[in-house]
């Protein structure tokens, strides 16, 4: 079983757009996938048409009252594929978990008790580097970073990769960057293919080689509640997540032979 935090703390790189697509099509594929919606802007959780004002329990509930997860984790629209919710009362949760003994290892636990039903669990992170993310990163064992393809890509790279080596020296030993996922990528522009190559310089070997296309489809996605493999099952950007699913199944059945 793999856990999957999806991390870049720029907002719009693409993460939570990978975090349900990604998802969606590993379920599709027969993988049992856990998504958490770790950020209390809780885009993942409307993405997967779900009002986090109509819930009784959420993430926030788990982490700060000691809430079962099993009680707040949804089935979806997908066979296969569940979420733990989250709602806007996660911010304050930033604030209220810091006077904690091992607040760090709050996520950690709660994984504990559900990981056994999965074969993945993803890990949709908010757009900064808080304890929610530190959270995250410590109950990961790997991190995906989604990058838009644009003039910018790199910005803030160096702080990412630090907050990382942190968690990783003081709290997680085997945490592993194991995948770059160029998102809103367009052949077309000259831009594009130079910021793809500089990513894969600076990446060596861990960029994954399908590239997600820019395409409306996954920009429309969310206002329906669906999944691209729902919403729009043959568009371009439904192909790429389900060409990524059997990139990131290759390679982790490539890495456990490594093992
Ligand atoms: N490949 C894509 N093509 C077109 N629009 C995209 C694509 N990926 C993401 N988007 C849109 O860009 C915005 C930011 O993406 P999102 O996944 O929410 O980023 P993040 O979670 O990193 O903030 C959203 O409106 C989303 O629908
Ligand atoms: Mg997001």
């Amino acid at each position: 079983m793999r856990i999957i935090a999806i991390l870049n703390q720029k907002g719009g790189s693409g993460k939570t757009t990978t975090a349900v697509n990604l998802g969606a099509a590993l379920a599709q594929l027969g993988q049992k996938v856990l998504l958490i919606d770790v950020d209390p802007q809780a885009h993942a959780t409307i993405h997967l048409g779900v009002r986090p004002s109509d819930l009784s329990t959420t993430l926030y509930d788990v982490l700060t009252n000691e809430q079962p997860a099993e009680q707040t984790i949804l089935p979806t629209l997908v066979d296969g594929l569940d979420l733990l919710p989250s709602h806007i009362d996660l911010s304050g949760a930033e604030i209220e978990l810091v006077n904690m003994v091992g607040r760090e290892n709050i996520l950690k636990e709660v994984l504990k008790g559900v990981r056994r039903n999965y074969d993945f669990i993803f890990l949709d992170c908010p757009p900064s580097l808080g304890l929610l993310t530190v959270n995250a990163l410590n109950a990961a064992q790997e991190v995906f970073i989604p990058i838009q393809t644009e003039f910018f890509a790199l910005e803030g790279m160096s702080k990412l990769l630090h907050t990382i080596e942190i968690v990783k020296h003081r709290l997680n030993p085997r945490l592993k960057i194991t995948g770059i996922i160029l998102t809103m990528f367009d052949r077309r522009k000259n831009i594009c293919k130079d910021v793809a190559e500089k990513v894969e310089e600076y990446f060596r070997g861990k960029v994954f080689q399908v590239k997600i296309r820019e395409n409306v489809r996954l920009a429309e996605a969310p206002s329906y509640g669906q999944p691209i493999t729902l919403y729009a099952p043959s568009s371009p950007g439904s192909q790429d997540y389900q060409l990524l699913a059997q990139e990131v199944l290759a390679h982790g059945e490539k890495n456990r032979i490594r093992r």
